[in-house]
């Protein structure tokens, strides 16, 4: 099964792609330059080009699985939100819908499913998140929904944990790191979950592959 990464070039899509490669997990780049397609081609993973904000029909083409991974980021204005993390999340959505492309793992966000609840500058962002989860939710797709804390680039700890406190409104103890997401996301490509499932993924004490049996 053909996995498409969708923000390949991004942190945790770069970790994702790394461990298909070491894995051997059938898997494509989805990228915005020929110089992205070089690296990932050198990697040794196909590399094909897609914009969330514009053509990306091509790269979904014999793909099974989506793993969206993709985002506006911190440094673009709020009009990014809405084209790439809410717009394009349902562009990615409804096109795997018309593939028939039924697997889909969407890397969201902690709070996304209260907005008002998480930090207050990020709330639009948070808003667009859960607008897009919810068209997830509502599509005939196989989904597996991840809802991160604050990402940090540190060692990932190989522990995760699903209870956080919701009056830490600044995120400040809701971290986890990129390599921990990744890690996650390359076991749930060789072992799927049961779909229909949000996870809100932070630091913890569970084993990654023992925080993943939680919800099988
Ligand atoms: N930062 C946090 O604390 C946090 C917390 C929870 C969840 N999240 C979510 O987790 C996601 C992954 O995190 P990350 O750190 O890996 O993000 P990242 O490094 O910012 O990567 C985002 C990727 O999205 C790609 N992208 C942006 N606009 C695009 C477009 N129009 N078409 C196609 N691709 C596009 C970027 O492409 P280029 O490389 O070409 O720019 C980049 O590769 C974030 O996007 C965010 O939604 C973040």
């Amino acid at each position: 099964m053909k996995t498409l990464i969708i923000g390949a070039n991004g942190k945790i899509g770069r970790l994702l792609a790394e461990r298909c490669v070491k894995n051997d997990i059938p898997a494509r780049a989805m990228v915005r330059t020929e110089e992205q397609q070089r690296q990932f081609e050198e990697m040794g993973l196909e590399a094909v080009l897609g914009d969330l904000e514009g053509d990306m029909s091509a790269a979904f083409d014999g793909c099974e699985q989506i793993v969206f991974s993709a985002g506006s980021g911190a440094a673009t204005s709020p009009h990014k939100t809405l084209l790439v993390d809410l717009w394009g999340s349902i562009r990615a959505i409804e096109l795997a819908e018309q593939k028939g492309i039924k697997q889909f793992i969407m890397v969201s966000s902690l709070k996304s499913c209260d907005p008002l609840r998480g930090p207050e500058k990020i709330r639009h962002y948070l808003v667009a998140r859960h607008c897009a989860d919810d068209r997830l939710i509502r599509s005939s797709l196989n989904y597996t929904l991840l809802r991160p804390g604050r990402l940090l680039d540190e060692p990932g700890t190989g522990h995760l944990n699903n209870e956080f406190d919701w009056s830490d409104t600044t995120n400040a103890h809701c971290t986890v790191s990129r390599e921990d997401v990744a890690n996650a996301i390359t076991l749930l490509l060789k072992q799927p979950l049961p779909p229909g499932q949000a996870i809100d993924m932070i630091k913890g004490n569970n084993e990654i592959e023992e925080f993943l049996n939680l919800y099988r």
